[in-house]
């Protein structure tokens, strides 16, 4: 018989070093893109909850410097006030739906035209197409704030849904958008930055079309909190968060609940069974 030894020795570094190269970060050993690290966020956790002060300050960042580029067509300003949410009185969105200006019509004469923004409306976009959008950001799009945070993250079904409750899975794309915010460096000396391009340590390629939207004191925060990139960077992710899924709490708080009825379901038919096979197991 042949001695298989040598072979079993290859065959064994060599399933030892793809998993080694599969689980570790190739990208960042090559220079490239760098791993987005875990951030703790209130919302983390099967008891997650949004910080309604921080929403309110994040919605203070998209406002005052975000908004200028990119829209968020999927939230109205009555969201401002639901449970879940920021937090803001009706009447605080009415004064904040009423500093924007929508566009409305046709009116009698078919023409459309400007008035106040009122709380049913959605948030009106910085452009009026996307090709305007483009033109003005050297031929990139600044993507739609409202599912920006769950587009940047995957999301897996039952019952790894659950599971992912718990090991911050489910917090990817707002980790990623948090360091992203964070992420402009100074461009390495072996690098070649393309025309209009900005270096950013997290993004694909590490060359991004937008530039570093965030600097020290780029908002003076409403309730007095020091505004340093980080903490807009924060807030703003957050608020991001929240913007993608406004939903979030009801619906951890939901699956708490469907947690519970399905141990003590577990629980009565592990008993039913018992009680009913007790005699033929005697
Ligand atoms: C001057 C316009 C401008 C401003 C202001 C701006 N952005 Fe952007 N943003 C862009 C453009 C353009 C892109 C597309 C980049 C690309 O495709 O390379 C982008 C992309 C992004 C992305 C997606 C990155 C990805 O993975 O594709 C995020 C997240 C983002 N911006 C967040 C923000 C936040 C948060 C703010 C406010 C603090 C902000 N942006 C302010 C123009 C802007």
């Amino acid at each position: 018989m042949k001695n298989y030894a040598h072979f079993k020795i290859f065959f064994l570094v060599f399933t030892f070093l793809s998993f080694y190269l599969v689980t570790t970060d190739t990208h960042a050993a090559a220079g490239e893109q760098k791993r987005v690290e875990k951030h703790e966020w209130t919302f983390s956790g099967i008891f997650g909850h949004y910080d309604n002060a921080q929403l309110q300050r994040g919605f203070q960042v998209y406002k005052e410097v975000c908004s200028s580029c990119h829209s968020m067509n999927y939230v109205y300003f009555r969201n401002l006030a639901e449970e879940g949410g920021p937090g803001f009185t009706p009447e605080e969105v009415k004064v904040i739906a009423s500093e924007y200006t929508v566009i409305d019509g046709p009116d009698d004469f078919g023409e459309m035209f400007e008035r106040e923004g009122k709380a049913s409306d959605n948030f009106p976009s910085p452009y009026s197409n996307i090709n305007e959008a483009r033109a003005s950001n050297g031929g990139a799009y600044p993507p739609d704030f409202s599912v920006l945070a769950k587009a940047r993250s995957t999301e897996r079904g039952f019952p790894w849904w659950f599971v992912d409750l718990f090991t911050g899975y489910q917090e990817q794309g707002v980790d990623y958008i948090y360091s992203l915010l964070n992420g402009y460096k100074e461009v390495p000396e072996d690098f070649k930055l393309q025309d209009g391009m900005h270096y950013n340590e997290y993004y694909p390629g590490n060359q991004i079309a937008m530039g570093q939207p965030l600097y020290d004191d780029s908002v003076e925060y409403a309730d007095g909190t020091n505004a340093t990139i980080k903490q807009m960077a924060e807030d703003v992710s957050a608020f991001m968060m929240w913007a993608a899924e406004p939903k979030l709490e009801i619906r951890k708080k939901m699956g708490f609940k469907v947690a519970i009825f399905l141990f003590v379901l577990a629980g009565l038919l592990y008993y039913s069974k018992k009680k009913i096979w007790s005699r033929i197991e005697h």
